[in-house]
Formats: structure tokens, sequence, C-alpha cells
């Protein structure tokens, strides 16, 4: 197969290696996969050092790390594995009065048992916002791929949507579509200043109302309810304003910062609606201007008044793209902006999570001085192999969607996303699948590191399966109709430019 590529593309060092390294891999995963109540559920998030001999050092069935691994297994048809995890995960939906309708951040069998996470185990005692956000995205890619409308329609599943949507859909004292959230509150779960209304949340919620939404037709094609309508009004009314919302405030290119820079400050009143969060032009950092060169563009962090976050997430950023909030041209501008940053974003270890890192009192004041993260380690400006199969499969999707558009760019994204396969491939075997990289290029392996991470293992696997094995599969993770023409991502062209 790695012959065969590389006839295609003269870029790619061949390795003779690929198909062994991909089957070692495979045998891994395999390994990760553990039962509930008889029949597998799931992988634990790391399996243990095989050199050490220590119990499994992360034993438990995370909801987010099991994200690519659902994504894999509908890749592999094992349509009964996807559906034993949703159940599992909807009978540990909590029925508790304060946090009705949140899912477990992670879960693990004891005994007879099953203990779930709510946030009350964890180190800083906070609620996984993305695992309960996380739950209908993968219900719905389930559905669409396996076709299984019997399971979408059932009660179980459209309880479990409208106990969800309560947490969500409900007056608040900001009247604004964002929800918000406490710091660690998501994939980011150790304090980094990331509280309020951070990218990652809220382009999740965008992606988790569309597939509730998804699912509630589903239920209304076969009955008619006045309740079910009304819901669908409200949600599809909030879809729409939340992405307005994000496009408007949270988008930046060169263009909008100098828009952003000149507008007036201290705006009180109805009519006066230029910065409405009151943005002095100090706040803006230096380094924007190069990052974002002439035509690179992206969603910055987070938004609260006066207090933008100008740092880059890659997640937060590259779910933009594969879930249509972004429109095609902003998707490109977004491509172009990584490329322009390959060696921050990409270097040694695709790819960092979150730039650039806080240090100095920064770091101590933000983190609460966290050991974990320390400026260019972990959360804090760390290399996680695990995040570049989201970006790959968002360059991969836009090219299927837009096949015609900017090929030129788009023949140096997929170079891009060649060597940085490449590069994990090289490296990730030898540095025992670890969790997570450290220092400016990412060369280091964290210095807490877990080995054997599973996401580490399982999007390595699922790039190789986009790339190699099937790439009409990346199809799976649009949230339109199996193989339909895409989101409405073109819709809001307009907004490309504006602030
Ligand atoms: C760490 C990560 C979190 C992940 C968990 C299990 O806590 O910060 O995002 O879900 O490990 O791998």
């Amino acid at each position: 197969m790695a012959g065969r590529f590389s006839q295609q593309n003269q870029r790619v060092r061949p390795s003779s290696k690929e198909d062994q390294v991909v089957e070692k891999a495979k045998e891994h995963f395999e390994r990760t996969l553990i039962q509930i109540a008889g029949s597998v559920a799931g992988s634990v998030a790391a399996l243990e050092h095989p050199s050490h001999d220590e119990a499994l050092n992360y034993g438990e069935i995370f909801l987010r790390d099991n994200v690519p691994v659902m994504v894999y297994l509908l890749t592999q048809r094992r349509y009964d594995i996807v559906r034993h995890f949703l159940t599992v995960c909807l009978d540990l939906q909590s029925t508790t009065y304060q946090t009705r309708g949140v899912f477990p951040t992670s879960f693990v069998e004891e005994g007879d048992a099953l203990l779930a996470d709510y946030g009350q185990r964890s180190i800083g005692r906070i609620t996984s916002v993305d695992a309960s956000l996380w739950w209908p995205v993968l219900c719905w890619l389930y559905v669409k791929h396996s076709g299984d409308e019997e399971f979408g329609s059932s009660q179980k599943v459209q309880r479990g949507i409208q106990l969800l949507l309560d947490l969500v859909l409900h007056p608040t004292f900001e009247g604004t579509p964002v929800l918000f959230v406490p710091d660690c509150a998501f994939m980011i779960d150790r304090p980094m200043d990331v509280w309020g209304a951070p990218l990652e949340v809220e382009v999740l919620l965008y992606g988790s109302l569309r597939s509730c939404i998804k699912l509630m037709e589903l239920s209304r094609r076969h009955h008619d309810s006045r309740l079910l309508d009304q819901r669908l009004v409200l949600t599809r009314q909030w879809v729409h304003d939340l992405r307005q919302f994000l496009l408007k405030h949270y988008w930046v290119t060169s263009k909008t910062m100098q828009v952003l820079r000149r507008r007036p400050t201290e705006q009180y009143g109805d009519n006066q609606h230029q910065n409405e969060f009151n943005v002095q032009p100090q706040v803006i950092p230096d380094w924007l201007q190069d990052w974002l060169e002439n035509r690179g563009g992206y969603l910055i962090g987070n938004m609260r008044t006066g207090r933008p976050d100008f740092r880059f997430y890659s997640l937060g950023n590259s779910l933009g793209c594969l879930f249509g909030l972004l429109t095609s041209p902003q998707q490109r501008a977004l491509f172009r902006l990584v490329l322009h940053n390959r060696d921050h974003l990409m270097a040694q270890m695709p790819m960092r999570i979150c730039h650039p890192p806080m240090d100095g009192l920064e770091w101590q004041n933000k983190t609460g001085s966290d050991p974990k993260n320390w400026p260019w380690s972990y959360h804090n400006g760390g290399h996680w192999p695990s995040l570049l199969w989201f970006f790959g499969a968002s360059i991969l999707l836009h090219e299927r969607r837009h096949p015609h558009a900017d090929v030129l760019l788009m023949g140096q994204m997929k170079a891009l996303l060649e060597e940085s396969y490449w590069s994990q491939l090289n490296q990730l075997p030898r540095q025992q699948w670890a969790e997570y990289f450290d220092g400016p290029t990412g060369t280091w392996v964290g210095q807490q590191s877990r080995t054997y991470q599973t996401w580490t293992i399982v999007g390595f696997l699922l790039l190789h399966h986009f790339l190699r094995t099937r790439p009409e599969d990346v199809e799976i993770l649009d949230l339109e109709e199996l193989f339909g023409t895409g989101a409405d991502n073109d819709e809001a062209s307009a907004s490309e430019s504006q602030p």
C-alpha cells in the first residue's frame, strides 16, 4: 500500500514498515476494548506500559476518549459495540435533581456495579460538559451510518435527548446562545483559564444541537407530537443564533483585526453595536499579526467582556470545519493559517493543542501554578498526537465536499497531512504511543505522559483508514445525510470578512 501511494505523491518517504506499524497498532487497539455487562462497550483510556508490572494505569472508559474509538468502529462496521456503548452511556445519564441529563465523564465496572464519574471523583471536581455534548453526535453518526433508525427513534434515545436539551434550552441571565462553563469542563480538564464560553464547548454545542435535530426529525417521521415540533423550532433557532454569534465574535482574519483595532470603545445604548464586548485595542497580542498573515483565519478561543482569548485551539477549530460551522472559504483560510504556522502547530509531533503557551506570572495566576500545565507541556502548548486525525479529517472532508476549490492550497494541505502522518508513523511506536509530547517542537515525550494511550493509537488508525483504506469513510463524520452534499456551510460565506 505504501508503494502504491508513493507513486502518486513523490514527497512521501516510503517506509516498508507502514503495514507492520498499522498491524501492531490494531493489536494494541484490540487490547484496549473492555466489556460492560458481558459485552464490549468501549476502550480504556490507556494500556499499561508493557515493561512495567502495574495494573492498568487508566482503566476507565472515558466518553471523550471513546469518540475516535467509536468513529473507528463505525469504519469497521462493528456496530454492536457502538450501540452498546451508547446504551451504557444513556443508562448512566444522571437523574439526580442538580445534574439531571448530564452524561458521565467516565465509567468502569466494579463487580456487578457500574461506577460513573460526573465530576465528583475528578481532581478538580468539575463536570465534563463535552462528554454530554458528544453523546448525541456519536448517536447520530451511528444511526446515520448503520441505518439503525429503530434505535434512533426509540423512546429511550428520544428521552435522553430531551433531558440533555433541558440543560441547554432554558432562560439564562445572559440571553446569548452560548453555554457558560467553568474552567476545566472539557478535554482541557486542568486549570487553563478556559472558563466562560470556550470555543471547543461552543462548537461542540453546535454539532450536538444539530445532531439532536436530526434525531428528533427521525422520531417526528414516526409520530405527530406538538411538543416535539416546538422543541424542533426552538433548537433550529438556537443553532442558527449560535452559529451567527460564533462567526461574528470568534472568527478573525487580518481584515477583521484591522476593523476591530479601530472600533470605538465604551459604547452605551441600544444602537451602539460595534464593540459589544468593549474590547480595548491594547488586548490584541503582538504575535497575532504574523500568525494571521494576509489570508489566514481562525476561531479565537473565547469571548468575554473586555477579555477575548486569542489563543488558537486545534480541536475547536477542526470541529468548526467538520460540523460545517465555518463556511468553506473560512475553512480554507484556517488551512492556510495552519500551513503558515506549521512549525508551531505541527512541528515534530502533530499537533499542538493550544498556542501560544502561558508562562511566568501569567502561568502562575491563570493555571494556579499547575505543574502539569507547565509552559510547552500538556494542555499548555503540549503536542497531542490524538488531535491530528480531527484536523486531517477536516481537510479530507473539505476536499470531498468541494473538489474543485483552491486545488493548489488543497494539494499543499494534503502534502502537510501526509508528512504529519509519516512523522507519527515513524515516531509513535518508538515512543510507545504516548499521550502527549512536550517542548517548543514537541520532540520530548510528555513529562507525565501515559504510554499506549488509546486515542493516540486509534487516532493514528483512523488517519490511516481515511488516507489509505477507504477515503470515502470520512463522510461518516458529515452531520448531514450519508453521502449527502454536506452542511449548509456556504450559506454564510459573506460573513468571512466581517468582524
Ligand atoms: C486527561 C486528559 C483528558 C482525558 C483523560 C483520559 O485527564 O486531560 O482530556 O480525557 O486524561 O485520557
